[in-house]
């Protein structure tokens, strides 16, 4: 394995994706270096960070340390969701790029929300970055929606569990691409290895309608959900005003402007040969031990969900 003893900076290393990317790295033994806002509170990732914790609370409070001696790798996974979004991710993103200014290579983790057209504050900041991450000649992956035990995923997981109610917001045959985790990594170990530069979509194509992004969540949980259209365009300024009144909601006004503006992406040659849907989804069942809804989701494969 060519990143044994290398050293790699990964950024939101206590996320969903950056803590399965140490714990990737660090098995193939990597000297794994794991940014997090709060080292004191994330003691848990230190097995997985061979080469150490450091602070980044992105956009300026970064140890630089982390960036010292050779680096062979830096993955950029953090990303600010909350407020100042823009500034945080824009200036976050280009404070690590002059850290990493030694580094042999560094991969931004983007988004297929991201795009010239984005309407929502995630997408629009993911585009600003993309745009000065290509002049900077860097990797960026655009992953679509990472299957796996977190993220967006889980949040809909959890609503699937929760609600008897599924709501389908502007029409159902949008499509929804998704990587499996373990695909993502080895993606990300793959370009890295290549030395590949550009942009990079990580993600099934064309992926599966929403109403068929519910299925599959519902027959890996085993329980029958009602699948329901809801016109977004008329929840939208509700759910606008629920937020300033910072009312809780299972969903954001940038998550719909997200659906509405959803766009699909053909699959870049990754050099991985990325699971399905529904074979992310078994795989997911398999790794938790529900193997009764791993079967179920293997009968799938020639259905519908792809
Ligand atoms: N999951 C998906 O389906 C998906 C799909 C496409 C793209 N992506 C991208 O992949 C990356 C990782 O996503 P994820 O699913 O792993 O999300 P996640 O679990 O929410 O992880 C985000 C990470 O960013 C950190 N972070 C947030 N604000 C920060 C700040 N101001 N400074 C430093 N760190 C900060 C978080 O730290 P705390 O937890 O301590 O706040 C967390 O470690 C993101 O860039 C996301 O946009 C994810």
């Amino acid at each position: 394995m060519k990143l044994h003893s290398k050293t790699i900076v990964i950024t939101g290393a206590n996320g969903f994706v950056g803590s399965h990317l140490c714990r990737y790295f660090t098995e193939q033994g990597a000297n794994v270096r794991a940014l997090v806002k709060q080292p004191e509170r994330c003691r848990a990732l230190s097995a997985h960070a061979s080469g150490g914790m450091y602070r980044c609370q992105l956009p300026s409070d970064i140890d630089e340390k982390a960036f010292s001696g050779t680096v062979s790798l830096v993955v950029h996974c953090a990303c600010e969701m909350k407020a100042g979004i823009r500034t945080a991710n824009l200036e976050g993103t280009r404070r690590l790029l002059h850290l990493s200014q030694r580094a042999d290579h560094f991969i931004f983790i983007s988004s297929l929300a991201a795009h010239s057209e984005a309407h929502s504050l995630y997408g629009q900041s993911k585009w600003e970055i993309e745009l000065e991450m290509q002049k900077a000649n860097t990797t960026i992956i655009k992953p679509g929606t990472v299957i796996g035990n977190g993220g967006v995923f889980e949040k809909t997981r959890q609503l699937v569990r929760k609600s008897a109610i599924l709501p389908l917001f502007y029409g159902g045959s949008r499509a929804i691409q998704t990587i499996w985790i373990g695909d993502l990594c080895r993606v990300i170990e793959n370009l890295c290895l290549g030395n590949s530069k550009g942009t990079y979509v990580a993600a099934d194509f064309p992926g599966v309608s929403v109403r068929d992004y519910y299925r599959g969540i519902s027959l890996l949980e085993n329980r029958h959900r009602w699948i329901v259209p809801f016109p977004g365009d008329f929840v939208l300024p509700f759910v606008q005003l629920f937020e300033r009144w910072h009312l809780p909601l299972p969903l954001s006004s940038d998550n719909l402007l997200g659906l509405k503006h959803l766009r699909s992406f053909a699959a870049s040659k990754v050099g991985v040969n990325c699971l399905s849907y529904a074979q992310s989804l078994a795989a997911l069942a398999t790794e938790e031990g529900n193997f009764s809804a791993a079967r179920r989701l293997e009968c799938l494969r020639s259905n519908s969900l792809k």
